[in-house]
């Protein structure tokens, strides 16, 4: 199968919306990262994201809409509760995804079996031009091979998923970069399974309180289950050994300088790069984590392209508002190692 690259005009995204009703797959653009999306009412279209992401079924997507009304014209949920509507009316369109009952239209393929549902209103533009064209909601995962860091421009996409899907649309660079808030309402108090962009403060300050799931910023323990099912896999990892540094600006210097400089990489801020004598990748200044948010993913699968590079050092970010979504995806990438210099 030929991928190809389309911009969004409109005869394109017609294109895009004519495979989605056949029960094809499309690489689409969203503002926190892209997505790779079929039907969410197809079964079948379901299952073949699946297969071209190499992701196990029992991990569930998430169901994109274009506008909040969708969720009872399609059925999507069993109830869309007060509190569902208070977070709708404050975040979406938006990086937050909020968990539900599931309705009875939605195929249990897209669940992984669970008898609840992820529901998201993006923000992009385009994102939103393709739902309403394709006339259907959209199941779509971040548009990565299952375990590589997930795509921020179409160019990612096209890496991992070449000969696999007939069409992404390219709608320039995600301007988020780290994947949307996820919050279940399916637990007593409201809890934040995955942080983003949306952050646990902002949540609390409409919800009062909201909690968050011990495996947001801890590793699981043996044989105890994730609340989200994505967060027991091994994720964003590039194929360098990646360590988290916990340190001042001189000691990380330091740290690094003393380091062989052809095979250690330093994910760092903009003001480290002059100091440093081993490769740098900047990914912002320091208190800028929407920069740093922004350029993750493009910078660790840019780490490993780096000739002879096997292991890379990153700045850990404090686990704060934006801060907590940058670490929570930094921690999985290092395999829970972080170092402190002391
Ligand atoms: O920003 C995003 O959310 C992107 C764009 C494309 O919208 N999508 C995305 O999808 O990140 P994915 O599949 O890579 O991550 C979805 C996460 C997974 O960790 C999954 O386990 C969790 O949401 N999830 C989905 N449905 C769930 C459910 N019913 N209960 C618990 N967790 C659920
Ligand atoms: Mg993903």
């Amino acid at each position: 199968m030929n991928t190809q690259l389309l911009k969004p005009a409109k005869e394109n995204i017609e294109a895009a919306a004519q495979i989605l009703r056949d029960g094809g797959l499309v690489g689409m653009p969203t503002e926190t990262v892209y997505g790779l999306a079929a039907n969410a009412l197809d079964a079948d279209a379901v299952s073949s994201i699946f297969i071209a992401k190499g992701r196990p079924s029992d991990n569930p997507l998430i169901v994109h809409i274009s506008r909040i009304e969708e969720i009872e014209k399609y059925g999507l949920v069993k109830e869309f509760s007060k509190t569902a509507k208070k977070l709708a009316d404050a975040f979406w369109p938006g990086p937050l995804t909020i968990i539900m009952p599931k309705g009875e239209s939605v195929p249990s393929v897209v669940t992984g079996g669970l008898d609840s549902v992820a529901v998201r209103l993006p923000s992009h533009k385009v994102a939103r031009e393709l739902i309403k064209a394709a006339g259907c909601p959209l199941a779509a995962p971040s548009a990565n091979l299952s375990g590589s860091p997930s795509p921020t421009t179409a160019q990612h996409v096209f890496e991992d998923m070449n000969g696999r899907i007939p069409l992404i649309i390219d709608g320039g660079s995600s301007e988020v970069g780290l994947e949307s808030t996820v919050i279940t309402l399916c637990t007593e108090t409201p809890t934040v399974l995955r942080p983003g962009k949306v952050t646990l403060e902002e949540l609390s300050s409409v919800l009062g309180n909201v909690n968050l799931s011990d495996a947001v910023l801890e590793k699981l323990k043996e044989g105890e289950e994730a609340a989200s099912p994505g967060m027991k896999y091994r994720h964003y990892a590039p194929k360098a050994k990646v360590y988290l540094v916990k340190s001042d600006d001189k000691k990380f210097i330091d740290f690094l300088n003393s380091k062989d400089n052809n095979s250690t990489a330093a994910l760092c801020y903009n003001s480290d790069t002059e100091y440093l004598n081993v490769k740098s990748i900047p990914l912002g200044d320091k208190d800028d984590y929407d920069s740093q948010a922004h350029n993750l993913f493009s910078a660790l699968r840019t780490a490993d392209t780096l000739e002879g590079i096997d292991t890379v050092y990153v700045r850990c970010p404090k686990a704060q508002g934006l801060g907590m979504a940058l670490f929570n995806r930094l921690i999985r990438a290092a395999g829970f190692e972080v170092i402190t210099l002391e």
